[in-house]
């Protein structure tokens, strides 16, 4: 069976972008019965960026009863919290250990924060912790604790799953005596999604607070939030250029080839904006709406969250645990038994 994981960091509600680029293609894939699929809440990511830990606890409930709604099925799916598995921090260090700062010096989210730095004329590692110059590393553990063969992300994601092949390549090579521990991972990225832009056409992302929310605030927030995508001041009646704002591309995200090529045509011919962006989240909501349904149903119960999830620490403890014993006895420490 080919394994299959992704997870999501639990800073902020979950947006378009995560449902197109990892949520929506991970659900579909998981319904392959030659997938075995491990779906996450990256909690530990979270306090890379974020030290409210009511936040961290409200956007774990918010993400896991989107994947929920979304489809998952937690009795098909290995359905977990990064930090009910212990493994995974203590294979963090085995890998930490053996992986080239010169490859995290690389790492986009870091350098990104030392170019902001210097920008704002401070000094180029303010702020930096070492959670985040390592972060690449915990997110290998994660993949490298299943084995895992291909990971759904965003296009965002392509170099930290890069950086998890070295870095299992190169414990592969000082440990393996011939012997693969670890598979190396394969990003699984949808071209037509890969970059999901948001209100102003950069990358949608908490960081640019561009984004349109999946559920939360309901149906209102999201056509008002849609309302705010970014047009030219081309009026009603005019010929719009269907390229010239984020609109067309998160229509194409929801759309079949007809409806986006219907949709293109009209712009072309004088669709006005304010009713292009009607059309936009009637066409988002005729997938969204049943699904935020279940997901109101389901964060009004955290309960029942909290009892599968522990179900899927279970499950996942269960892999993980020989396998880091394993990891453990080929550096050199002492055995588990
Ligand atoms: P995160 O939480 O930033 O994003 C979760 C997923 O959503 C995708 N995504 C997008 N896709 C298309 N267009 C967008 N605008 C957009 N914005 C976000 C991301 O690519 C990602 O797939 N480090 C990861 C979480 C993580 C992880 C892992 C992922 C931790 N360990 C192991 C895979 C495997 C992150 O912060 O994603």
């Amino acid at each position: 069976k080919t394994r299959v994981l992704t997870g999501i960091t639990t800073t902020g509600t979950p947006h378009l972008g995560n449902y197109v680029g990892a949520i929506r293609p991970a659900v579909a894939a998981s319904r392959d019965a030659n997938v075995d699929a491990f779906y996450f809440l990256a909690d530990y990511h979270a306090l890379i960026k974020c030290d409210d830990p009511a936040r961290i606890e409200r956007s774990r409930l918010e993400i896991a009863a989107t994947w929920l709604a979304a489809g998952l099925d937690p009795e098909r799916v290995t359905f977990y919290r990064q930090s009910d598995i212990p493994e995974i921090p203590e294979l963090t260090w085995l890998l930490t250990c053996v992986t080239a700062k010169g490859l995290m010096n690389r790492s986009h989210a870091y350098k990104a924060a030392i170019d902001a730095n210097l920008d704002a004329g401070e000094d180029a590692d303010a702020g930096v912790t070492m959670g985040l110059f390592s972060y690449p590393i915990l997110m290998a553990a994660d993949i490298l604790m299943f084995n895992a063969h291909k990971v759904p992300v965003g296009r965002d994601q392509i170099q930290h799953i890069e950086m998890a092949r070295d870095i299992a390549a190169r414990f592969n090579h000082l440990f393996g005596n011939g012997r693969e521990f670890f598979v190396l991972p394969e990003a699984a990225i949808e071209e037509s999604v890969a970059t999901l832009p948001g209100l102003d056409g950069r990358k949608m992302s908490k960081s640019y607070d561009n984004t349109i929310p999946l559920f939360d605030g309901g149906a209102k927030r999201m056509k008002d939030t849609i309302a705010r995508i970014v047009t030219d001041s081309k009026l009603p009646g005019e010929a719009k250029d269907p390229d010239s704002t984020a609109l067309t591309t998160i229509y194409a995200a929801f759309a079949g080839a007809d409806e986006l090529a219907a949709f293109r045509a009209a712009l072309v011919d004088g669709l006005g904006w304010g009713e292009a962006k009607k059309q936009l989240f009637g066409r988002i909501e005729r997938d969204v709406a049943p699904m935020r349904e279940r997901y109101d149903a389901l964060i009004a119960k955290p309960a029942d969250i909290e009892d599968l999830l522990q179900v899927g620490a279970r499950k996942a403890r269960a892999i993980a645990a020989p396998a880091l014993a394993t990891l453990r006895e080929a550096v050199g420490l002492r055995k588990f038994v």
